[in-house]
Protein backbone atom coordinates (compact mmCIF):
# COMPACT_ATOMS: atom_id res chain seq x y z
CA UNK A 1 0.00 0.00 0.00
CA UNK A 2 2.81 2.72 0.75
CA UNK A 3 4.37 1.57 -2.30
CA UNK A 4 1.20 2.22 -4.44
CA UNK A 5 0.77 5.93 -2.68
CA UNK A 6 4.76 6.49 -3.55
CA UNK A 7 3.85 5.11 -7.64
CA UNK A 8 1.05 7.33 -7.38
CA UNK A 9 2.60 10.15 -6.17
CA UNK A 10 5.74 10.04 -8.98
CA UNK A 11 5.69 12.95 -11.42
CA UNK A 12 4.55 12.15 -14.84
CA UNK A 13 4.77 13.09 -18.50
CA UNK A 14 1.60 12.76 -20.34
CA UNK A 15 2.16 12.73 -24.08
CA UNK A 16 -1.51 11.40 -24.81
CA UNK A 17 -4.90 13.43 -24.12
CA UNK A 18 -7.31 14.91 -26.12
CA UNK A 19 -8.44 18.17 -24.40
CA UNK A 20 -12.00 18.14 -25.68
CA UNK A 21 -12.21 14.30 -23.85
CA UNK A 22 -10.40 15.48 -20.96
CA UNK A 23 -13.06 18.22 -20.16
CA UNK A 24 -14.64 17.32 -16.97
CA UNK A 25 -18.79 16.82 -17.28
CA UNK A 26 -19.54 19.23 -14.67
CA UNK A 27 -17.75 21.71 -16.73
CA UNK A 28 -19.99 20.45 -19.94
CA UNK A 29 -22.87 21.16 -18.19
CA UNK A 30 -21.99 24.83 -16.42
CA UNK A 31 -21.26 25.95 -20.03
CA UNK A 32 -24.41 23.99 -21.73
CA UNK A 33 -26.19 26.10 -19.03
CA UNK A 34 -24.98 29.06 -19.49
CA UNK A 35 -25.62 28.73 -23.81
CA UNK A 36 -29.06 27.22 -23.06
CA UNK A 37 -27.47 23.93 -24.95
CA UNK A 38 -29.21 20.66 -24.27
CA UNK A 39 -26.79 17.76 -23.76
CA UNK A 40 -29.08 16.04 -21.45
CA UNK A 41 -28.30 13.26 -23.70
CA UNK A 42 -25.23 12.61 -23.25
CA UNK A 43 -25.05 12.05 -19.64
CA UNK A 44 -26.16 9.01 -17.58
CA UNK A 45 -27.93 10.02 -13.86
CA UNK A 46 -24.83 9.65 -12.11
CA UNK A 47 -23.67 13.27 -14.18
CA UNK A 48 -20.41 10.85 -16.48
CA UNK A 49 -20.58 10.59 -19.86
CA UNK A 50 -22.74 8.12 -21.31
CA UNK A 51 -22.56 6.01 -24.43
CA UNK A 52 -22.24 2.55 -25.38
CA UNK A 53 -19.31 1.34 -28.18
CA UNK A 54 -16.46 3.30 -30.01
CA UNK A 55 -18.50 4.96 -32.65
CA UNK A 56 -21.17 6.15 -30.08
CA UNK A 57 -18.20 7.61 -27.79
CA UNK A 58 -16.97 9.95 -30.53
CA UNK A 59 -20.89 11.30 -31.01
CA UNK A 60 -20.43 12.00 -27.33
CA UNK A 61 -17.25 13.61 -27.33
CA UNK A 62 -18.44 15.40 -30.48
CA UNK A 63 -21.92 16.57 -28.71
CA UNK A 64 -19.90 17.96 -25.88
CA UNK A 65 -17.70 19.63 -27.76
CA UNK A 66 -19.92 21.47 -29.45
CA UNK A 67 -20.47 23.68 -26.31
CA UNK A 68 -17.29 25.14 -26.50
CA UNK A 69 -18.04 27.97 -28.63
CA UNK A 70 -15.55 30.53 -28.44
CA UNK A 71 -11.34 30.65 -27.61
CA UNK A 72 -12.66 31.91 -24.12
CA UNK A 73 -14.40 28.80 -23.55
CA UNK A 74 -11.42 26.86 -24.81
CA UNK A 75 -9.29 28.72 -22.47
CA UNK A 76 -11.28 28.33 -19.40
CA UNK A 77 -11.52 24.21 -20.71
CA UNK A 78 -7.54 24.40 -20.68
CA UNK A 79 -7.23 25.81 -17.39
CA UNK A 80 -9.87 23.36 -15.86
CA UNK A 81 -8.43 20.20 -17.62
CA UNK A 82 -4.74 21.20 -16.47
CA UNK A 83 -6.20 21.64 -12.64
CA UNK A 84 -7.25 17.92 -12.94
CA UNK A 85 -3.70 16.98 -14.53
CA UNK A 86 -1.36 18.71 -12.35
CA UNK A 87 -3.80 17.38 -8.75
CA UNK A 88 -2.85 13.59 -10.42
CA UNK A 89 0.87 14.84 -10.83
CA UNK A 90 1.72 15.22 -14.50
CA UNK A 91 4.40 17.56 -14.63
CA UNK A 92 4.43 17.97 -18.71
CA UNK A 93 1.25 16.96 -20.88
CA UNK A 94 0.86 17.04 -24.66
CA UNK A 95 -2.79 17.83 -25.87
CA UNK A 96 -4.61 16.97 -29.00
CA UNK A 97 -5.82 20.17 -30.61
CA UNK A 98 -8.26 20.01 -33.48
CA UNK A 99 -8.82 23.33 -35.96
CA UNK A 100 -12.07 21.49 -36.91
CA UNK A 101 -13.66 22.22 -32.85
CA UNK A 102 -11.57 25.22 -32.70
CA UNK A 103 -12.93 27.49 -35.89
CA UNK A 104 -14.22 24.64 -38.29
CA UNK A 105 -10.82 24.71 -40.22
CA UNK A 106 -10.40 28.62 -40.62
CA UNK A 107 -7.09 29.72 -39.95
CA UNK A 108 -7.57 33.22 -38.96
CA UNK A 109 -10.01 31.69 -36.16
CA UNK A 110 -7.41 28.84 -35.35
CA UNK A 111 -5.02 31.32 -34.65
CA UNK A 112 -7.62 33.24 -32.06
CA UNK A 113 -8.08 29.33 -30.22
CA UNK A 114 -4.60 29.03 -30.26
CA UNK A 115 -3.88 32.05 -28.19
CA UNK A 116 -6.57 31.58 -25.73
CA UNK A 117 -5.41 27.97 -25.16
CA UNK A 118 -1.74 28.67 -24.75
CA UNK A 119 -2.22 32.12 -22.56
CA UNK A 120 -4.40 30.07 -19.99
CA UNK A 121 -1.48 27.08 -20.59
CA UNK A 122 1.20 29.52 -19.84
CA UNK A 123 -1.26 30.60 -16.47
CA UNK A 124 -1.56 27.11 -15.04
CA UNK A 125 2.19 26.97 -15.99
CA UNK A 126 2.81 29.75 -13.55
CA UNK A 127 0.35 28.63 -11.02
CA UNK A 128 0.53 24.67 -10.72
CA UNK A 129 3.81 23.95 -12.45
CA UNK A 130 2.76 21.81 -15.01
CA UNK A 131 4.14 21.82 -18.65
CA UNK A 132 1.84 21.70 -21.47
CA UNK A 133 2.34 21.81 -25.34
CA UNK A 134 -0.36 21.51 -28.06
CA UNK A 135 -0.71 19.13 -30.99
CA UNK A 136 -2.95 19.21 -33.82
CA UNK A 137 -5.05 16.30 -34.62
CA UNK A 138 -7.26 15.72 -38.09
CA UNK A 139 -9.72 13.63 -37.12
CA UNK A 140 -10.08 10.97 -39.35
CA UNK A 141 -14.03 10.04 -39.94
CA UNK A 142 -13.68 13.96 -41.00
CA UNK A 143 -12.02 13.03 -44.26
CA UNK A 144 -8.85 14.06 -46.06
CA UNK A 145 -10.16 16.98 -47.21
CA UNK A 146 -10.44 18.24 -43.82
CA UNK A 147 -7.36 16.71 -42.40
CA UNK A 148 -5.53 19.17 -45.15
CA UNK A 149 -6.98 22.26 -44.10
CA UNK A 150 -6.20 21.43 -39.98
CA UNK A 151 -2.60 20.53 -41.35
CA UNK A 152 -2.13 24.29 -42.81
CA UNK A 153 -3.55 25.53 -39.68
CA UNK A 154 -1.21 23.78 -38.33
CA UNK A 155 2.03 24.48 -40.46
CA UNK A 156 0.76 27.95 -40.28
CA UNK A 157 1.22 27.81 -36.40
CA UNK A 158 3.91 25.48 -36.00
CA UNK A 159 6.69 26.75 -32.95
CA UNK A 160 8.08 25.87 -29.56
CA UNK A 161 4.57 25.15 -28.29
CA UNK A 162 2.53 23.83 -31.34
CA UNK A 163 5.17 21.26 -31.64
CA UNK A 164 3.13 18.22 -33.69
CA UNK A 165 0.63 17.15 -35.97
CA UNK A 166 -1.40 13.69 -36.29
CA UNK A 167 -4.52 12.18 -36.42
CA UNK A 168 -7.37 10.67 -34.27
CA UNK A 169 -11.11 9.86 -35.07
CA UNK A 170 -12.85 6.58 -36.10
CA UNK A 171 -9.53 4.37 -37.60
CA UNK A 172 -12.38 1.72 -39.34
CA UNK A 173 -13.05 4.90 -42.43
CA UNK A 174 -10.25 5.01 -45.06
CA UNK A 175 -6.78 4.40 -44.57
CA UNK A 176 -3.71 6.28 -43.21
CA UNK A 177 -2.51 6.54 -46.77
CA UNK A 178 -5.08 9.09 -47.27
CA UNK A 179 -3.22 11.81 -44.78
CA UNK A 180 -0.22 11.50 -46.77
CA UNK A 181 -0.59 14.63 -48.21
CA UNK A 182 -1.41 16.07 -44.66
CA UNK A 183 1.52 14.64 -42.87
CA UNK A 184 4.20 16.04 -45.86
CA UNK A 185 2.98 18.91 -45.11
CA UNK A 186 3.37 18.98 -41.52
CA UNK A 187 6.83 17.58 -41.91
CA UNK A 188 7.72 19.99 -44.08
CA UNK A 189 7.04 22.46 -41.62
CA UNK A 190 9.14 20.54 -39.33
CA UNK A 191 6.31 19.44 -36.82
CA UNK A 192 6.59 16.36 -35.21
CA UNK A 193 4.02 13.21 -36.17
CA UNK A 194 1.98 10.98 -34.11
CA UNK A 195 -0.79 9.14 -35.14
CA UNK A 196 -3.54 7.00 -34.03
CA UNK A 197 -3.34 3.27 -34.98
CA UNK A 198 -3.62 -0.41 -34.40
CA UNK A 199 -6.36 0.60 -31.18
CA UNK A 200 -9.21 -0.61 -33.54
CA UNK A 201 -7.82 -2.23 -36.73
CA UNK A 202 -4.54 -4.81 -36.02
CA UNK A 203 -1.10 -4.72 -36.69
CA UNK A 204 -1.42 -4.00 -40.92
CA UNK A 205 -2.91 -0.29 -39.91
CA UNK A 206 0.77 0.05 -37.31
CA UNK A 207 2.72 -1.19 -40.73
CA UNK A 208 0.95 1.36 -42.00
CA UNK A 209 1.23 4.21 -40.31
CA UNK A 210 5.33 3.83 -40.26
CA UNK A 211 5.59 3.41 -44.05
CA UNK A 212 2.80 5.82 -44.93
CA UNK A 213 2.88 8.70 -42.50
CA UNK A 214 6.66 8.38 -41.12
CA UNK A 215 5.57 8.98 -37.67
CA UNK A 216 7.87 9.13 -34.89
CA UNK A 217 5.18 7.73 -32.20
CA UNK A 218 1.91 6.06 -33.11
CA UNK A 219 -1.64 6.39 -30.71
CA UNK A 220 -2.25 3.21 -28.81
CA UNK A 221 -0.20 1.12 -31.56
CA UNK A 222 -0.98 -1.88 -28.78
CA UNK A 223 -2.49 -4.56 -31.39
CA UNK A 224 1.11 -4.59 -33.23
CA UNK A 225 1.50 -7.17 -30.81
CA UNK A 226 -0.75 -9.21 -33.04
CA UNK A 227 2.49 -9.46 -35.51
CA UNK A 228 6.05 -10.25 -34.64
CA UNK A 229 7.41 -8.24 -37.67
CA UNK A 230 5.54 -5.30 -36.93
CA UNK A 231 6.90 -5.21 -33.05
CA UNK A 232 9.98 -5.85 -35.14
CA UNK A 233 9.60 -2.79 -37.08
CA UNK A 234 8.32 -0.13 -33.81
CA UNK A 235 11.77 -1.87 -31.96
CA UNK A 236 13.87 -1.18 -34.78
CA UNK A 237 13.29 1.98 -35.44
CA UNK A 238 12.71 3.17 -31.87
CA UNK A 239 9.27 4.33 -32.49
CA UNK A 240 7.41 5.37 -29.14
CA UNK A 241 4.09 3.87 -28.65
CA UNK A 242 1.47 6.24 -26.42
CA UNK A 243 -0.40 3.48 -24.44
CA UNK A 244 -3.69 4.56 -22.60
CA UNK A 245 -5.00 1.00 -20.86
CA UNK A 246 -7.83 2.18 -18.89
CA UNK A 247 -9.36 3.68 -22.37
CA UNK A 248 -8.42 0.39 -24.04
CA UNK A 249 -10.17 -1.82 -21.42
CA UNK A 250 -13.37 0.92 -20.79
CA UNK A 251 -13.68 0.98 -24.72
CA UNK A 252 -13.33 -2.85 -24.79
CA UNK A 253 -10.22 -3.54 -26.80
CA UNK A 254 -9.53 -5.62 -24.23
CA UNK A 255 -11.25 -7.45 -21.33
CA UNK A 256 -9.40 -6.28 -18.86
CA UNK A 257 -5.83 -4.45 -17.96
CA UNK A 258 -4.69 -7.90 -17.04
CA UNK A 259 -5.50 -9.02 -20.75
CA UNK A 260 -3.88 -5.36 -21.89
CA UNK A 261 -0.43 -6.16 -23.92
CA UNK A 262 1.85 -3.35 -22.82
CA UNK A 263 3.45 -5.78 -20.21
CA UNK A 264 4.66 -7.97 -23.41
CA UNK A 265 5.29 -5.09 -25.36
CA UNK A 266 7.44 -3.41 -23.03
CA UNK A 267 9.22 -6.91 -22.77
CA UNK A 268 9.90 -7.33 -26.26
CA UNK A 269 11.96 -3.92 -26.16
CA UNK A 270 9.17 -1.41 -27.50
CA UNK A 271 9.42 2.12 -26.42
CA UNK A 272 6.58 2.99 -24.61
CA UNK A 273 4.79 5.88 -22.33
CA UNK A 274 1.36 5.72 -20.65
CA UNK A 275 -1.37 8.46 -20.66
CA UNK A 276 -4.99 8.69 -19.93
CA UNK A 277 -6.34 9.55 -23.81
CA UNK A 278 -9.84 11.06 -22.35
CA UNK A 279 -9.84 10.81 -18.72
CA UNK A 280 -13.42 11.34 -17.45
CA UNK A 281 -15.00 9.29 -20.42
CA UNK A 282 -12.99 6.65 -18.91
CA UNK A 283 -13.43 7.37 -15.17
CA UNK A 284 -8.93 7.55 -15.26
CA UNK A 285 -6.70 9.38 -14.24
CA UNK A 286 -2.97 9.27 -14.66
CA UNK A 287 -2.53 8.30 -10.92
CA UNK A 288 -5.26 5.73 -11.29
CA UNK A 289 -3.48 4.26 -14.45
CA UNK A 290 -0.12 3.51 -12.79
CA UNK A 291 -2.02 2.34 -9.22
CA UNK A 292 -3.39 -0.08 -11.63
CA UNK A 293 -0.62 -1.22 -13.71
CA UNK A 294 1.56 -1.73 -10.36
CA UNK A 295 -1.12 -3.90 -9.74
CA UNK A 296 -1.68 -5.80 -12.77
CA UNK A 297 2.03 -6.16 -13.75
CA UNK A 298 4.06 -5.52 -10.45
CA UNK A 299 5.18 -2.48 -11.85
CA UNK A 300 7.41 -1.04 -9.44
CA UNK A 301 9.09 2.76 -9.07
CA UNK A 302 11.42 1.54 -11.54
CA UNK A 303 9.86 0.72 -13.86
CA UNK A 304 7.73 3.79 -13.90
CA UNK A 305 10.60 5.47 -13.87
CA UNK A 306 11.95 4.44 -16.75
CA UNK A 307 8.56 5.04 -18.47
CA UNK A 308 8.66 8.62 -17.78
CA UNK A 309 12.09 8.75 -19.68
CA UNK A 310 11.29 7.31 -22.32
CA UNK A 311 8.02 9.84 -22.20
CA UNK A 312 10.51 12.75 -21.46
CA UNK A 313 12.83 11.82 -24.85
CA UNK A 314 9.77 11.25 -26.70
CA UNK A 315 7.88 14.59 -26.03
CA UNK A 316 7.77 16.76 -28.99
CA UNK A 317 9.18 19.72 -27.41
CA UNK A 318 12.68 21.49 -27.36
CA UNK A 319 16.07 20.70 -25.23
CA UNK A 320 15.70 23.13 -22.79
CA UNK A 321 11.80 22.10 -21.76
CA UNK A 322 12.69 18.53 -22.00
CA UNK A 323 16.14 19.13 -19.48
CA UNK A 324 13.02 20.53 -17.18
CA UNK A 325 11.03 17.00 -17.43
CA UNK A 326 14.32 14.51 -17.14
N1 LIG B 1 -10.56 10.75 -30.03
C1 LIG B 1 -10.61 10.82 -28.70
N2 LIG B 1 -10.28 9.65 -28.14
C2 LIG B 1 -9.99 8.81 -29.17
C3 LIG B 1 -9.58 7.47 -29.26
N3 LIG B 1 -9.39 6.72 -28.16
N4 LIG B 1 -9.40 6.94 -30.47
C4 LIG B 1 -9.60 7.67 -31.56
N5 LIG B 1 -9.99 8.94 -31.54
C5 LIG B 1 -10.18 9.51 -30.35
ZN1 LIG C 1 -6.54 9.17 -28.37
Amino acid sequence: EEQIAAIRALPKVELHLHLEGAAPPDFIRRLAREKSVRVDHIFRPDGSYDYGDFVHFLTVYEAATSVLKSPEDYARLTRAVLEESAASGVIYTESFLSPDFCGGGDLGAWREYLAAIREAADEAERDLGITMRGIVTCIRHFGPDRAKRAALCAAETAGDWLTGFGMAGDENRGHQKDFAWSFDMAREAELNLTTHAGEWRGAREVREAVRDLRVARIGHGVRAIEDPEVVDILVEKGIVLEVCPGSNVTLGVYPRIAAHPVDKLRRKGVKLTISTDDPPFFHTSMADEYEALAHAFGWTEEVFEDIAVTAAEAAFCDEATRAGIR
